[in-house]
């Protein structure tokens, strides 16, 4: 497999579940402590060694390609004020080497048309895709195991995480055989299924490094559940051209900062461990 050097960050979703917060701040932009989810999900591709960001957005997403450029004028400041510390949070989010692009998803209709519009920025090698509300506290980040385990399986890897069947109908649910420690070679996967009669599954969880066949496939797609066009179609498809496709039950805490529970516990938590704070 070729190096993945290129990460798309899916952000032109509406963000319903924290309205009103989200009425004109891009929900991406609700901060755990005090950085933004996106930032949590951009140092988590960086440290992978990706060095091309390629954001999908939507209106009212202004806001999060600001907080990657710099501020002239709160620098000049912070500097006057000799607030070097604080000068270095916000002047070096993104190392020199590492370029950021963004590309407009006209209209919210769904995870799969989203990746579709990367393809232009993508082209033919494969790539990483970083759900930013997905928070995943990890010693060894996230993406970069996913990207050993493409290396070494040479296929698409989808990160999944087990969770309770009752709650299959929020995830994309993969079975198959399995390939190694913490993988499985994916034989089914199905968006949101009814709950099957098991206690847990493997849901597909916020990350994925995919081959760049995913495009032609998600082409192909018909709007799927929720009348949306949905990534996961496109994966289902990808596995019936034999392109190898495989889960990896990556290690670490994951957070689901799409919905208010998953905030909360991310909020508490990270507080606690790397700011010293109490509830
Ligand atoms: P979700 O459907 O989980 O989140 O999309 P949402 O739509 O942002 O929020 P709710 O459900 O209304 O509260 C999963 C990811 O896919 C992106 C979202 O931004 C989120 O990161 N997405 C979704 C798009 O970029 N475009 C879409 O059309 C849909």
């Amino acid at each position: 497999m070729r190096p993945i050097r290129k990460a798309v960050f899916p952000v032109a979703g509406l963000g319903t579940r924290f309205l009103p917060a989200t009425k004109a701040l891009p929900n991406e932009m609700l901060p755990v402590i005090d950085k933004p989810l996106i930032q949590y999900a951009v140092e988590e591709a960086v440290a992978a060694g990706i060095t091309e960001l390629i954001f999908i957005a939507g209106r009212n997403k202004r806001a999060i390609e600001d907080h990657f450029d710099s501020v002239y004028e709160l620098e000049k400041e912070l500097l006057g004020r000799d607030k070097l510390e604080l000068l270095e949070t916000v002047r070096h989010i993104l190392p020199d080497n590492v370029n950021f692009m963004v590309v407009r998803q006209h209209a919210p209709l769904g995870l799969g048309h989203a990746i579709l519009c990367a393809e232009p920025l993508v082209g033919n090698e494969p790539f990483a895709v970083i759900l930013a509300d997905d928070l995943i506290d990890a010693q060894v980040p996230a993406i970069l195991q996913l990207v050993q385990a493409a290396h070494q399986y040479q296929g698409s890897i989808l990160g999944v995480t087990t969770i309770p069947a009752a709650e299959s109908d929020q995830y994309g649910v993969v079975t198959g055989r399995p390939a190694g420690d913490r993988v499985l070679r994916v034989e089914h996967i199905v968006e949101k299924p009814a709950a099957p009669g098991v206690d847990c599954i493997q849901g597909v969880a916020g990350r994925y490094v995919l081959e760049s066949g995913i495009f032609d496939c998600l082409r192909q797609c018909e709007r799927g559940a929720n009348g949306e066009y949905q990534l996961t179609d496109g994966i289902a498809l990808l596995l019936e051209t034999g392109s190898p496709v495989y889960s990896y039950r990556y290690e670490g805490t994951r957070y689901d900062c799409g919905s208010k529970q998953g905030l909360f516990s991310a909020t508490i938590a990270m507080g606690k461990k790397y700011h010293g704070l109490q509830v």
